[in-house]
């Protein structure tokens, strides 16, 4: 759940001055808003952000987990250089065809490969392929966050990035009385990267809070 959480005239000056959203994002932002589950596509800030760490960090090889009708996909893989892959995971063919058709228009769907089942089955058959990456965006069911995470450990290069969204919750984290599953098991993440010795961590407080983890 990230759509933007900003005040709407502050929304349309960021949209105006602070990012350059492709004309194909905008539409699929408003092809996605008839969704029930619209809430679930990434701000388009947040879209631009992973875009430009992709770029920063000069990833070629970046995994996605949680992939819905392809914002962030779109984002990330058009900051691929030439010869960039993104791989994909989601159990949902019918949101992903949204994202076929979102990386058809803008022309990167030769960069992406995308994985139909659960994330954690794939994960285990990237990994036994001996896949690695540079960079990886976690924003799938939130009970598997955890299981999530240590894939991408094992599957993210030292020095390679793990970011991870939704990390406020809209703020239910730091209530300690909020005992529903996906608010525990955030909670239960954060805690363990706060101190996980293998990574360097900031969190930042962009759309619903997206950790960034570099892999030591
Ligand atoms: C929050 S949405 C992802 C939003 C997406 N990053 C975007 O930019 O719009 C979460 C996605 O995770 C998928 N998902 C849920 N459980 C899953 C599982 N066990 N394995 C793989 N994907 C799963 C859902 O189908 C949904 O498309």
């Amino acid at each position: 759940m990230s759509t933007t959480n900003l005040d709407p005239a502050v929304f349309d000056y960021l949209m105006r001055y602070g990012i350059r959203e492709p004309r194909a994002l905008a539409r699929l932002r408003e092809d996605t808003a008839q969704l029930p589950n619209a809430s679930m596509q990434v701000a388009p800030e947040e879209g631009a952000f992973l875009g430009m760490l992709v770029q920063l960090i000069g990833a070629e090889r970046v995994l996605e987990i949680g992939t819905f009708t392809g914002y962030s996909s779109t984002a990330m893989a058009l900051a691929l250089p030439p010869g960039g892959r993104l791989t994909c995971c989601d159990i949902s063919e019918e949101f992903t065809a949204r994202a076929r058709q979102a990386w058809a228009d803008v022309g990167v769907d030769e960069r992406v490969e995308l994985h139909i089942g659960p994330a954690l089955e794939t994960l285990g058959e990237l990994e036994a392929d001996g896949a690695s990456y540079d960079m990886a965006f976690i924003d799938a069911d939130k009970g598997n966050y955890l299981a999530y995470y240590e894939a991408c450990m094992r599957l993210v290069r030292p020095g390679g990035l793990i970011c991870i969204d939704n990390v406020l919750w809209s703020g239910r984290v730091a209530d300690e009385t909020n005992r529903e599953e996906s608010t525990v098991a955030i909670r239960q993440l954060n805690a363990a990267i706060a101190t996980d010795e293998r990574v360097d961590v900031v969190m930042l407080p962009i759309a619903d809070g997206l950790t960034l983890a570099r892999v030591r």
